[in-house]
């Protein structure tokens, strides 16, 4: 197969959700449908039980479930698919945002009784900001939900996205019968069976008699206005449109029943954009291109704890990957051959001669990798990442052993490069302050610090509202402002200027105050 229908039919997306609403079982349930996996069971969640005696012994634990489960690829109807997994967590949300950097299309699985929750409105802004299309899961159609057109205007005007449904649900909860296909015409009934595949019957005009005898006249007639409905209030589809990001296709279904999930994927793999083109810093770099790049979008670190090897995970933006073939590491200017390159095969992990754009690769690190590393055949590019947003809990950390002060410092500068949490440092007392998303993030570092580097941390309080970086055309009054708020400011990990903002009015107070200064909550601008 020549490397451009390679490229052509792979599928990276990752599947997005508030927790509980049923990523994992989806997921589970296309790898059945794919034959990666095949028994259902398979798939572990990643979510960290809130009955969980200790939050970072489960952590733990999850770390080794989760490198297993990060990428997981398989092939189906000839389509070469990789599902990203995203932590299941929201302290861990920065996590997210980074995946959603390499993937090329979004699944957003929505519980049908509790609609759009918080988390899927943040990871829909990132998206947004991205232009990644997204497609609409609404799942646990078993289950009494809500209407499905009130479900449809909240998503829309929670998510800020024109929706457009392809599949729509017959009754719901006890007396679901199944979904009409509206992209393939023809009617999907439901048997409420976990395993079993539903019962397709071709319908291709829904005033047919046979859908009387099939769901009911009750059910037929509602059907028949709800068409009625649909065709007068959503767009029809438009494939350009969805992959503008402009028009979410939706499907109704039970991810636990396997019901609905096959229409998803058939329809997916047709209209899901296959690797896209990436934006660099100096130029938009062509999937179809023939030289090799990539990024790195994930640093996994090692379990054992006695040596510092990690997997980083290398999105192929374009062109051809092979093992053993050298590639430029553009932050150090150095090649680097890799010997025993990882592919994900569902669970499996083996070892891979060569892959293709819109392919995760993992290379296998002691520690030359950042979140962001560009990878190349030779060529001078830096692809841009996500940039870092304004963390919402802070603390400052300190040395608890005077021992172990090297350990330590080690420790936080390879955390903080794997993207564990953001790093301040305070440039009028020198103190370090960590920025999260959530508090299992600092248990998450206190852990790993000791286990990993033999360093003790301890945290203090510290009250911070927003650290927002911030520029000005003016050098005088950038000056004037640093030199003013001496005791605010601090350098990111990339040495940028960051105002630690006590609190809202502290920070209103500033930007009335220095008119040509320009406050941002994101560190590119
Ligand atoms: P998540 O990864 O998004 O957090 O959700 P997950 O798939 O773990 O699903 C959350 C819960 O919802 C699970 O139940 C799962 O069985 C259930 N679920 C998923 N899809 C459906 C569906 O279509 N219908 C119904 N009725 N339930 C569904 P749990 O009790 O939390 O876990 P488990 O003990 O069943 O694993």
């Amino acid at each position: 197969m020549s490397i451009r229908n390679e490229i052509e039919r792979r599928r990276t997306f990752a599947i997005i959700s508030h927790p509980d609403a049923g990523k994992t079982t989806l997921t589970e349930k296309l790898l059945l449908f794919g034959g990666a996996i095949h028994v259902a069971g398979a798939v572990k969640s990643n979510k960290i039980k809130k009955t969980a005696a200790s939050d970072w012994m489960e952590i733990e634990k999850q770390r080794g479930i989760s490198v297993a489960t990060s990428v997981m690829g398989f092939e189906y109807a000839g389509y070469k698919i990789n599902i990203l997994d995203t932590p299941g967590h929201q302290d861990f949300a920065e996590d997210t945002y980074r995946t959603l950097t390499a993937v090329d299309s979004v699944i957003i699985v929505v519980d049908a009784a509790k609609g759009v929750e918080t988390q899927t409105r943040k990871l829909m802004n990132v998206c947004r900001m991205r232009k990644t299309p997204v497609m609409l899961f609404v799942n646990k159609m078993d289950r009494e939900g809500r209407d499905a057109f009130d479900l449809m205007d909240e998503v829309e005007a929670e998510l800020g996205i024109k929706l457009c449904p392809l599949t729509w649900p017959i009754g719901m909860g006890a007396s679901f019968k199944g979904v009409y296909n509206l992209y393939d015409r023809q009617l999907e009934l439901f048997t409420p069976n976990k395993q079993s595949i539903s019962e397709s019957v071709a319908i291709h005009d829904i005033r047919s008699a046979e859908l009387d005898a099939l769901v009911g006249e009750k059910n037929t007639r509602k059907l028949r206005e709800d068409m009625e409905l649909v065709e007068g209030v959503y767009p029809s589809f438009e494939r350009e449109t969805y992959l503008a990001g402009e028009l979410a296709p939706v499907f109704f279904g039970s991810a636990l029943n396997n019901f609905g999930v096959k229409e998803l994927l058939n329809c997916f793999v047709q209209i899901a954009p296959s690797p896209r083109p990436v934006q660099a810093q100096e130029r938009k770099v062509d999937p179809y291109e023939e030289a090799f790049t990539g990024f790195v979008f994930k640093i996994h670190a090692n379990m054992d704890p006695n040596h510092r090897s990690c997997i980083a995970f290398v999105k192929v933006c374009s062109g051809h990957f092979e093992r053993n073939v050298n590639y430029k590491h553009i932050r150090h200017g150095k090649l680097m051959r890799f010997s025993s390159p990882t592919a994900f095969m569902a669970q499996k992990k083996e070892t891979l001669d060569e892959a293709f754009a819109g392919d995760i690769v993992g290379l296998p690190d002691t520690g030359n990798f950042k979140i962001g590393d560009t990878l190349t055949a030779g060529e001078e590019l830096h692809f841009k990442g996500l940039p870092s947003f304004s963390p919402e809990m802070f603390k400052y950390i300190e040395n608890a052993d005077p021992m172990k002060s090297k350990q330590m410092e080690k420790g936080i500068a390879q955390l903080m490069d794997e993207g564990v949490a953001q790093i301040f440092v305070n440039q009028y007392n020198n103190r370090k302050i960590i920025g999260t998303v959530g508090q299992l993030q600092f248990e998450v570092i206190q852990y790993r610090l000791l286990h990993e580097y033999g360093a003790q941390c301890r945290w203090e309080p510290i009250s911070l509202y927003k650290a927002c970086w911030i520029e000005s055309d003016s050098p005088a009054e950038l000056e004037n402002f640093k030199k003013r708020k001496a005791q605010y400011m601090a350098k990111d990990k990339e040495g940028r200027d960051v105002f630690l903002a006590d609190s809202g009015y502290v920070l209103q107070m500033a930007q009335n105050d220095f008119e040509n200064i320009r406050f941002h909550f994101t560190s590119e601008f």
